[in-house]
């Protein structure tokens, strides 16, 4: 069947937007037969005792709806273990919805909130769904540059933009794509510009618990003065290597949860339910504090081949699966073709940092991810070494 949106006199509301970078550079590599170290996913295995307590929930026939609100066993879990790791008092009952992913808790928490005419602080570079969510419910997306290279918060720049249009502020920590951490000062910051304020937050938490090189995941829930006005978002697949399930989850105290659910039963309504009863129990039984040197192990594995066999200078790098590095001894070009150029070329590759930005940035800077295998990343060390 042939139609075209032109001859229907049909505009879609996110008309402007085109495939996403990820999708675009993940096909890319699968045509060059690339080293793909753009998208963050894992290329190693899901625990096996993970995929035994699914099969497990499976067999015995959890295989129909969960409840709205997630399955409570996994909601009671999450709380607890929260609770205790920032001293914060979720109730399992009424403060937690478990989502497809940390996508349609962002989705959700945005729609829920922001109406025509209202402003969003997005601190940029930014994960690429934030502003087309924040433009489909009417709103307009007010960026803050963060300094590079350490993508540290102007706590100036912030300030002159909040107005009474501010509805909400996003924050990404460990952030995607640079790896950076919030410090205590930059809530302590945050808290003094919002007290006393209607403006909400949106805290992307998804890689919370990977965090390394000696950082310490903090959250707006260890600080009442923000978790009373937060939603904040996490990701299963993130934590236990399991991105292809799409189940994450958002925290927000009881009358912002509210107004999210009556968006989530419509939108979701329930999210895959032996998935969800088999990371309840998973989460029981493994470590989360050792998720952190996992992947910190990974990371400088990358970091030590890269400085010891090519010409790309690495920023630091403290969190998330991601690690920046500057190709400027290597190219002029910019990044979007550079990094075109390193996968078809070279076969390796990377996401460039410019699509993370409104105003695309110059930077030479493109992101990897290091949340593979050490034979992967040997295999495209071996390949960027001939540059
Ligand atoms: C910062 C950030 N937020 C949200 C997400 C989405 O997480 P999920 O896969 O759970 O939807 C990602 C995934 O890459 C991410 O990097």
């Amino acid at each position: 069947m042939q139609s075209s949106t032109k001859s229907l006199g049909f505009t879609g509301k996110l008309n402007h937007i085109g495939e996403s970078i990820f999708s675009k550079m993940t096909a890319l590599a699968n045509l060059h037969q690339a080293i793909n170290l753009s998208q963050g996913f894992p290329d190693f295995a899901v625990d096996p005792k993970l995929v035994c307590l699914v099969n497990h929930y499976m067999e015995k026939g959890n295989n129909q709806y969960a409840p709205m609100a997630g399955a409570l066993a996994l909601r009671e879990k999450l709380c607890e273990l929260t609770n205790a790791q920032h001293g914060c008092n979720y109730q399992a009952d009424r403060e937690i919805t478990i989502t497809a992913g940390a996508t349609q808790a962002i989705a959700t928490a945005l729609a829920a909130s922001i109406r025509e005419g209202d402003e969003v602080i997005v601190f940029s570079p930014a994960y690429d769904s934030y502003i087309p969510m924040i433009e489909l419910n009417g709103g307009t997306a007010i960026t803050v540059k963060l300094a590079h290279p350490s993508y540290a918060i102007d706590w100036e720049q912030f300030k002159l933009l909040l107005n009474h249009r501010t509805k909400m502020i996003i924050l990404n920590t460990p952030h995607n794509p640079s790896g950076a951490v919030w410090q205590d000062e930059d809530y302590q910051k945050l808290q003094e510009f919002v007290r006393n304020s209607n403006i909400l937050i949106l805290a992307d938490e998804v890689y919370e618990h990977i965090v390394f090189n000696g950082a310490q995941h903090r959250s707006v829930r260890a600080y009442p003065v923000l978790a009373e006005r937060s939603f904040v978002v996490g990701s299963l697949g993130k934590t236990t290597h399991s991105t292809g399930w799409k189940v994450g989850y958002c925290m927000a105290p009881a009358a912002l949860m509210k107004e999210f659910q009556k968006l989530h039963q419509f939108q979701v309504f329930s999210v895959n339910h032996p998935m969800q009863l088999a990371l309840a129990d998973y989460l029981g039984q493994i470590n989360l504090s050792e998720i952190g040197a996992f992947y910190g192990e990974k990371q400088a594995f990358l970091e030590n081949l890269i400085i010891k066999h090519t010409a790309f200078k690495p920023l630091a790098s403290f969190g998330s699966y991601f690690q920046l590095f500057d190709y400027s001894a290597i190219s002029e070009q910019k990044d979007l073709e550079f990094c075109q150029w390193l996968c078809t070329e070279k076969g390796v590759a990377g996401i460039p940092l410019s699509p993370f930005y409104l105003i695309p940035d110059n930077t030479k800077t493109i992101r990897f991810c290091f949340a593979k295998n050490k034979a992967t990343i040997e295999a495209a060390i071996e390949r960027l070494a001939k540059l």
